[in-house]
């Protein structure tokens, strides 16, 4: 099917000739005049069935005024690529461009032939995003996507800088995805995540019996990704030893296993991610700068979400389709002032922190949508409250075999995700409480404080039904002694007795009992008391 361009119709003479350009060139193009064509245009995908959004807009004019402003900024919510056709008499075109956010711009009057050539380019782009997952029609991102195309089919290596949470693993995986090597494997290795010896094992592979507890032979990652890429995560952790050996592969792509004599040759792309600056280390003397320029052949950039707001839109819709989606739910959107709210934060944990975030409203917006008030204090005042990286408190000074600590992005991502966890299981339990308020919980007693032992032991048992929502404790029973208890059933009686009143909580009840909480566990195992 020909990919579809709006043209806008401004310059109506510019939109004339650009239509036919296209139009020869095999697209399947429209002219439309107003701002709400355009938004209608832009909405269809979520209108569905049968509609078909654009894949570009050409812009012919008006880009000095609002509504070319708020095209734009519609267009790129839905992802959908930009060219403005921009006045030569404008002497500050570019500022104009960029100004507006446009994908890309060209100087009237255009070539119409460049114009074809720029509208395929754009097309090709997008393809490019959706295959990869990159979002985003800010200039960075854009800049990324060209420098991905021209480095995924070599094989030097590249190194990824970035914040924490910017996209540096989808952007390696990209580069994968898109090179020769696709078909083979793409390794991962996070280098701050292991000690010095499993780290080495876990890149190099071991013999077998070469250190305690290398009972087999092991490939390491590296041969694991033969033919492949290989990801360094974090490389800047690297301990200095593994530094060395890793210099010796991208040498002569051979090393040694952990204990072994024979080298392995392979044949795998490496690409290193870092978001601490590298260069910095090597000035510190904590990376070597022999392995940092083998490293550094190419580079790409990943610039903090907060330095291009504009794809905030983008990715906020993106997201949440595809969160509504997995969560099943019923939902409709978001609100233009909580759009708002989100495009003005400061996001310390860029793509990731805002994607989770997204996730949790999804989960959690009682009304099907995001509302300002849906979204916590702290992103609403714009303040940082997730830091990325956590240092040790500064007093008193910590000796130095413990460093200050960093979190990663998994580890927040794993603290976020069980809060999230969490938070879902209580907001499950509160709507099945709701739902059906006239449920009863069902306490059984065994009654009278004595407890007969044995067949006709003449127990008796009393049934109470309590609305778990209003639930009050049970009136104190004294624990009297009875003729024919035992000590053990004493004993028994005062703890059931103190568990009640503590309403369960063990650490309480052992308190009142004045033993201690280990002493309470065992006899409750002792007295099968669950
Ligand atoms: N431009 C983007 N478009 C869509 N999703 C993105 C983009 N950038 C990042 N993400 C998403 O954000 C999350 C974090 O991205 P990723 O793991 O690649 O970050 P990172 O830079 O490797 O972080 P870290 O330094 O913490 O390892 C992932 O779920 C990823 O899919
Ligand atoms: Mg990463």
């Amino acid at each position: 099917m020909a990919d579809r361009v709006l043209i806008t119709t401004d310059d109506l003479e510019q939109a004339v000739r650009v239509n036919a350009a296209l139009e020869q060139a095999g697209f399947d193009t429209a002219m439309v005049s107003s701002l709400d064509d355009v938004r209608q245009a832009v909405r269809t995908r979520e209108q569905g069935a049968g509609s078909r959004e654009p894949d570009a807009i050409v812009l012919t004019g008006g880009l000095h005024e609002t509504t070319g402003r708020r095209l734009v900024a519609a267009a790129h919510e839905h992802g959908v690529p930009t060219l403005g056709l921009v006045e030569a008499t404008d002497e500050t075109a570019e500022t104009v461009a960029h100004e507006l956010g446009l994908t890309a711009w060209l100087v009237k009057p255009a070539d119409p032939g460049e114009v074809t050539a720029t509208v395929r380019r754009l097309i090709e782009r997008r393809r490019l995003q959706q295959r990869t997952g990159i979002l985003g029609e800010s200039a960075p991102i854009q800049e990324v996507l060209v420098k991905i195309e021209q480095i995924a089919p070599v094989t030097s290596t590249v190194l990824i800088e970035g914040e924490s949470g910017t996209g540096k693993e989808l952007v390696a995986r990209g580069i994968h995805d898109l090179s020769p090597r696709r078909a083979k494997a793409f390794i991962a290795v996070n280098c701050a995540a292991l000690p010095e010896t499993l780290l080495e094992s876990e890149l190099f592979g071991h013999e077998k019996g070469s250190f305690t507890g290398a009972a087999e032979r092991r490939l390491g990652r590296f041969e694991l990704a033969n033919g492949g890429t290989i990801l360094l995560d974090e490389v800047g952790e690297m301990p200095p030893a593994t530094q060395v050996k890793l210099l010796r592969v991208l040498e002569d792509r051979s090393f040694f296993r952990v204990g072994g004599t024979q080298p392995i040759h392979v044949d795998v792309r490496v690409i290193s991610a870092t978001n601490k600056s590298l260069k910095e280390a090597v000035g510190l003397s904590t990376f070597r700068d022999d392995l940092f320029y083998r490293l550094n052949v190419l580079s790409v950039y990943l610039p903090p979400l907060r330095e291009r707001r504009s794809d905030i839109p983008l990715l906020v819709r993106t997201f949440i389709t595809e969160f509504a989606k997995t969560h099943d739910r019923n939902f409709r959107g978001i609100t233009p002032d909580a759009i708002q709210i989100l495009a003005d934060a400061d996001w310390p944990g860029n793509v990731r922190q805002l994607k989770n975030l997204i996730e949790s409203m999804v989960v959690l917006a009682p009304e099907g949508e995001i509302r300002a008030s849906d979204i916590p204090r702290d992103i609403r005042e714009r303040t940082r409250t997730l830091p990325v990286r956590i240092a040790a408190p500064p007093a008193p000074p910590s000796p130095p075999s413990s460093p200050s600590r960093e979190v990663t992005g998994q580890e927040l991502e794993f603290i976020f995700r069980t809060l999230v966890e969490l938070k879902m299981q209580l907001e499950d339990l509160r709507g099945r409480i709701q739902e059906r308020p006239a449920e009863r919980v069902e306490v059984i007693e065994v009654g009278g404080g004595s407890r007969e032992r044995g067949a006709g032991g003449g127990s008796r048992v009393i049934t109470a039904t309590v609305d778990p929502l209003d639930a009050t404790p049970e009136p104190e029973q004294p624990v009297i002694y009875k003729p024919g208890m035992s000590m053990s059933d004493v004993e028994r009686a005062a703890i059931d007795a103190a568990l009640r009143e503590t309403r369960g909580n063990r650490r309480k009840a052992a308190e009142t009992l004045g033993i201690g909480e280990r002493t309470l566990y065992r006899k409750l195992k002792e007295y099968a008391i669950d």
